[in-house]
């Protein structure tokens, strides 16, 4: 089975753990055999407890063919951002987070893109975008346009998702992992 690491990263509280990770209600840095909090483990915690770091395991089936994630969940904390070179360096295929509710944290992610990059030398890195808290409608500050024209101009696919209600977290890994197959 080919094994693919994935690496998530973005600003503080986008919700990368959300999307990705363990209920942090259990201990750090242990595997898990199947289901993130929604990839792995198919739950949702209202409580925000800032990440340091988090390693998930998580073996997936598309179009017929099994592999299996080792997904990295990253903190946005201003703090940690010195170790995004080391992180960038040990990824394969990348989940850039932004909040749908938090127009600034985009800005983070045209950083990371562009640190992506630069560390890896090309421009043929398999990453998506992901706009998280798509059903906080009321608080949204970027709109789908902005979404449209920035997924034109930078060439890559964006999902609006959804942690809370479950909303399209699978398809970011799938697009993901079809994307690290091919390269
Ligand atoms: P750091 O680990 O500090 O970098 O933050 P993070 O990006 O991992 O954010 P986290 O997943 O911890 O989520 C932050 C807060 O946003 C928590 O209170 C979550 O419950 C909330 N949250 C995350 N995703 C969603 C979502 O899809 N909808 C709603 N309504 N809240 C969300
Ligand atoms: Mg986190």
């Amino acid at each position: 089975m080919r094994q693919f690491n994935v690496v998530v990263l973005g600003a503080g509280g986008v919700g990368k753990s959300a999307l990705t990770g363990e209920s942090t209600s259990l201990s750090h840095h242990h595997c898990l055999p199947s289901s993130p909090v929604r990839f792995v483990r198919d739950v949702f915690v209202e409580n925000y407890d800032p990440t340091i770091e988090e390693q998930y395991h998580r073996p997936m089936m598309v179009d017929g063919e099994l592999s299996s994630l080792e997904v990295l969940d990253t903190a946005g904390a201003e703090q940690f951002t010195s170790l995004n070179e080391v992180y960038i360096k040990s990824g394969r295929g990348f989940i850039l987070v932004f909040s749908l509710t938090q127009e600034v944290s985009l800005k983070e992610v045209e950083s990371l893109r562009k640190q992506i990059f630069r560390i890896k030398g090309s421009e043929s890195v398999p990453i998506v975008v992901v706009g998280t808290k798509s059903d906080l409608v009321s608080e949204r500050e970027v709109p789908t346009t902005t979404i449209e024209s920035l997924a034109n101009r930078w060439n890559l696919p964006f999902y609006e998702t959804s942690a809370k209600r479950n909303w399209h977290i699978n398809d970011v890994f799938e697009d993901l992992l079809r994307q690290m197959r091919l390269r």
